[in-house]
């Protein structure tokens, strides 16, 4: 898959599965711009890919904040030109009993989680219009297929986010622009490390369909092939990288 002569933004960029879907992309042949609100994730990223001899820059972001999304996609076209390639994979996650959710907590996993993807494609989609071709991926997750306990907050961001791609799909496919999403479950990354820890990964490997979390690189795969000039008929799908965990 060649994504020479493209430029791509992935947000979240600095840490699991954005960073190695920026490594993949990169690879890939598109020059990155790694946004990420941990500046030293994103650079860290940047390191990565350089090593490799290949193109990025890391801009801090924080997707809620439409001026800080603004000042990051301007400086982005500054340093790299045009994007059409974006990857909305920016999230924060941490399961909480339903009724301990308080107004403050739901309103910020809103706003990182699902007006933080509208803020970067609202910003970058004028580039891809121009252009008549881009990729949007926006990364979901399988609790908005199964649902989760103690996650109705995230669940229900996501679910959000995963409606907001079909809608994306429909409105712009006359303009070469598709909009997919894929479902991440149990992949081990700093997230689930910090929220679930090392007893829970162990256990749940045992019962999970390929006795192993995912890792980055199956998630990053994925999302280059949705980047891929190739992929120009898939739209509006969602593409479940799960190992099998949960079968639609
Ligand atoms: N790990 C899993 O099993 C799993 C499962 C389902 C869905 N997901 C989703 O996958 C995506 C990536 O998760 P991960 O596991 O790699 O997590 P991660 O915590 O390793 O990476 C998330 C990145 O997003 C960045 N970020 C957080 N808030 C931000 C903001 N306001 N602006 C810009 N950047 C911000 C963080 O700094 C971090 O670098 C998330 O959207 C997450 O909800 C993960």
């Amino acid at each position: 898959m060649s994504l020479e002569g493209t430029n791509a933004v992935v947000t979240g960029g600095g840490s699991g599965m954005g960073q190695s879907t920026c490594v993949q992309l990169a690879r890939d042949g598109a020059a990155l711009a790694v946004w990420d609100v941990n500046e030293a994730g994103a650079q860290e990223t940047v390191a990565l890919i350089e090593a490799e001899g290949n193109t990025a820059i890391a801009v801090q972001c924080d997707v809620s904040s439409k001026d800080s999304v603004t000042a990051a996609t301007e400086r982005t076209r500054e340093e790299l030109g045009p994007v059409t390639v974006l990857v909305n994979n920016a999230g924060i996650s941490g399961p909480v009993p339903f009724l301990e959710i308080d107004e403050a907590l739901w309103d910020r996993m809103m706003g990182i989680n699902l007006k933080g993807p509208w803020h970067v494609t609202q910003a970058i989609i004028p580039d891809m219009i121009a252009a008549q071709w881009g990729r949007i991926v926006n990364v979901t997750s399988s609790s908005t297929q199964i649902g989760s306990p103690g996650m109705t907050h995230y669940s229900s961001s996501k679910g959000g986010l995963a409606i907001f791609t079909k809608s994306l799909a429909a409105e712009f496919a006359r303009q070469g622009i598709t909009a997919n999403n894929v479902p991440p479950n149990f992949i081990d990354t700093p997230m689930l490390r910090e929220h679930f820890g090392q007893d829970f990964i162990d256990d749940r490997a045992k019962s999970s369909m390929m006795g192993r979390p995912g890792t980055g690189e199956d998630i990053a795969t994925a999302i280059s092939y949705l980047c891929s000039r190739e992929a120009k008929h898939i739209n509006g799908h969602t593409l479940s990288v799960n190992g099998g965990n949960y079968m639609n």
